[in-house]
């Protein structure tokens, strides 16, 4: 009786007042173990995307840094302790909170702002997603956790911090996160030390995030008369604090006449992420503003860079380094979604231009003229330089670009391409691959056991890190690990950060690919056909910058730079003997000459 009273006004509460669903998620979701990889799902949504979408955020969780229990909800990874509670006192302020990077302690925040931009940018398209995975509270934990610390880092109009600790203590440390090393110097930019690369890319996602938690947002980039909606977080206290730190940082980045980047103001102390241009996130951060808040003036400014800064016809991959095919979906999308921002600015709305633009980049990968890329014989897509670290990285982001596009592509064969073309990156990822590997940490017994991670591992010696301890400590669940090599063979060595780091630019798609996959579909992923025990590492030992090895396992950079040592040394001894002929000449000559 009692009970179901309190149900009842529960039920009614929850109707009411649809955000408390999401405020206490229940029962908490913690992921399942890897073998429930191998059971097909019977349910609507299916289980086990749910269980991706669920896995690939919990990742975020154990990332975390700070006092774990400060979010909206408490710490669901057990073996995780608060750590760097010091941070930003060399500032007097509170730096505390936000995640470590990678598989180290560092805290990054041009990388961070980059996940949290393609984070909220896919819920903003898909958040019915997460939604129906009763995933809701969690994407709303995580993407607070990181845009409330991003908050702290912005503590006045030109102030961001833009790293958290130091490189050189950090990389000489290897252990878990109640011993992390000191001092953990934090860095800002500001006025006198410029960097729009990462003014802007704050920017950019806090104008993204803010859309995300705006009530009733429409922003409709389909052509259906239901397209999905975004999740139900809506909160207009937290959008328009939001607003107000993407308007802030834009301004700056736009009103300062010294445009450089952070890299070349602060130096080597944050070179972990330098980026090689702060164009590209400034045309990105004028065009998420103009789509955040439907005003002509930030469209007009995008419209400039996109022209000024030569943003057309470019073909780079999409990174934390490269904003630029990014921009071309997101001025698809504000065509489609923001008609009357063109118009505002004096300017064609020109759908097909944009749609031009981007199937151009598309095609291009597709059909093979894309400079540098292919598809491995085991058809993951390609980049040589950029996929030789983190392989999976690359192909994710084009697969999140072409699923989100697809539906406004400007013919149904397209739409058809694209969908296909990602759909078979994905599936590569969680299994369809050469090695029956899941490269999604803890999801089947195919995946890795033994992510390059610091604080997952449980080891502590740092000249051991493949052998101490034999086998992780911990399960990092949910963590997408850098990928194969281009023969398409993975290596399962901790030590190999090529292949076995996680990061949490990484997994800043598969948030986004799973919902898009739960909201279209019932079959399962490829990893639920793999037979457990199918993977495994390979006899030989593999060549990358992790792991080099002689000869033929040499970059092209690194076979360019000897082919150009070879040169110059040839160059010098042909120098030499000149010189030391010309003496003689000379002296033969000096003689002739007397005689
Ligand atoms: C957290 O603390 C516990 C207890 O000291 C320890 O066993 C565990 O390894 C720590 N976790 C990490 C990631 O270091
Ligand atoms: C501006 O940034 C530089 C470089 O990080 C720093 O040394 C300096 O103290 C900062 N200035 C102010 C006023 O915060
Ligand atoms: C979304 O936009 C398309 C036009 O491209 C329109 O046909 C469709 O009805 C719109 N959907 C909604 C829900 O507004
Ligand atoms: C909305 O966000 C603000 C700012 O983070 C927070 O203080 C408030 O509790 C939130 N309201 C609801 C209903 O979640
Ligand atoms: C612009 O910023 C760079 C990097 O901080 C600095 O080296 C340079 O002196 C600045 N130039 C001007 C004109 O302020
Ligand atoms: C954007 O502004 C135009 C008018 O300039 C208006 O018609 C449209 O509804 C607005 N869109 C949104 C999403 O606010
Ligand atoms: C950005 O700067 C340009 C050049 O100074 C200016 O014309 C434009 O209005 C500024 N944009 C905004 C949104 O203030
Ligand atoms: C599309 O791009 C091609 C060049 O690739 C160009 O010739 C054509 O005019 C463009 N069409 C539109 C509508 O912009
Ligand atoms: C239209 O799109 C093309 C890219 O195909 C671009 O080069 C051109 O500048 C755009 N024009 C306007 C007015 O947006
Ligand atoms: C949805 O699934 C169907 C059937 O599997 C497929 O044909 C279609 O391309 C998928 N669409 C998307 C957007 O993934």
């Amino acid at each position: 009786m009692t009970i179901s009273l309190h149900l009842l006004v529960i039920s009614s509460l929850v109707l009411i007042f649809p955000s408390l669903a999401q405020l206490t998620p229940s029962p908490t979701y913690t992921p399942p173990t890897a073998s429930s990889g191998l059971a097909s799902s019977t349910s609507t949504p299916n289980t086990q995307w749910s269980n991706v979408l669920g896995n690939s955020l919990y990742f975020y969780d154990a990332q975390r840094s700070g006092r774990l229990n400060e979010g909206t909800y408490g710490n669901r990874v057990e073996w995780r302790n608060d750590s760097a509670l010091q941070d930003g006192s060399d500032w007097n302020l509170d730096l505390t909170g936000g995640w470590y990077d990678a598989g180290d302690y560092i805290k990054a925040t041009f990388p961070l702002t980059f996940t949290l931009f393609a984070l909220a940018w896919g819920a903003l398209t898909h958040g019915e997603g997460y939604d129906q995975a009763q995933q809701t509270a969690y994407l709303d934990g995580t993407l607070r956790w990181g845009f409330d610390w991003l908050i702290k880092a912005h503590p006045s109009d030109d102030v961001l911090f833009v790293q958290v600790g130091s490189g050189d203590v950090d990389n000489a440390y290897w252990g878990g996160d109640e011993n992390i090393p000191t001092p953990r110097p934090a860095y800002p930019i500001n006025s006198s030390f410029p960097g729009v690369d990462a003014w802007s890319s704050a920017a950019a996602a806090f104008a993204l995030g803010s859309m995300l938690y705006t009530p009733s947002i429409s922003y409709n980039t389909t052509t259906s008369s239901s397209p999905p909606t975004s999740p139900s977080i809506a909160n207009s206290t937290y959008a328009s604090s939001l607003l107000s730190h993407a308007r802030t940082l834009y301004n700056v980045a736009n009103s300062t006449s010294n445009k450089t980047t952070y890299y070349d103001s602060l130096g080597e102390s944050v070179s972990a992420y330098a980026s090689s241009n702060w164009a590209d996130d400034f045309t990105l951060s004028s065009l998420a503003l103009a789509i955040a808040t439907n005003e002509s003036s930030y469209y007009l400014d995008a419209y400039n860079n996109y022209v000024m800064y030569a943003i057309s016809g470019q073909k780079q991959v999409w990174n934390w380094d490269s904003a630029i095919p990014a921009i071309y979906v997101l001025f698809a999308e504000a065509a489609h979604a923001r008609p009357a921002l063109a118009a505002g600015a004096g300017l064609d709305r020109n759908l097909t231009g944009w749609q031009n633009e981007t199937e151009r980049y598309f095609d291009s990968i597709i059909d093979g003229s894309f400079k540098r890329s292919y598809l491995t014989r085991g058809g993951l897509l390609y980049f040589d330089g950029d996929s030789d670290e983190a392989s999976l990285n690359p192909a994710m982001a084009i697969a999140m670009l072409m699923f989100k596009y697809a539906p406004i592509a400007s013919t149904q064969d397209k739409t058809e391409q694209y969908i296909s073309f990602a759909q078979g990156q994905l599936d590569y990822m969680l299994g369809k691959n050469p090695m029956n590997a899941v490269y999604l940490v803890g999801s089947h017994p195919n995946s890795p056991q033994n992510p390059h991670s610091a604080p997952a591992s449980g080891g502590s010696n740092i000249k051991q890190i493949r052998t101490s301890p034999p086998t992780e400590t911990y399960v990092l669940y949910g963590a997408m690990v850098g990928g194969p090599l281009s023969d398409d063979r993975f290596w399962d060595w901790r030590d190999d950060w090529v292949q076995t780091e996680v990061a949490l630019d990484y997994n800043a798609m598969i948030p986004t690919l799973a919902a898009m996959q739960l909201l279209n579909q019932t079959s399962d992923p490829p990893y639920v056909n793999i037979q457990a025990g199918t993977y495994s590492i390979p006899s030989e030992q593999p060549c990358d910058a992790a792991l080099p090895c002689s000869g033929g396992g040499l970059s092209k950079g690194a076979k360019a730079g000897i082919a150009i040592g070879v040169i110059v040394g040839v160059l010098l001894i042909l120098a030499g003997l000149w010189y030391w002929k010309r003496r003689q000449i000379s002296a033969w000559w000096s003689k002739g000459y007397r005689r």
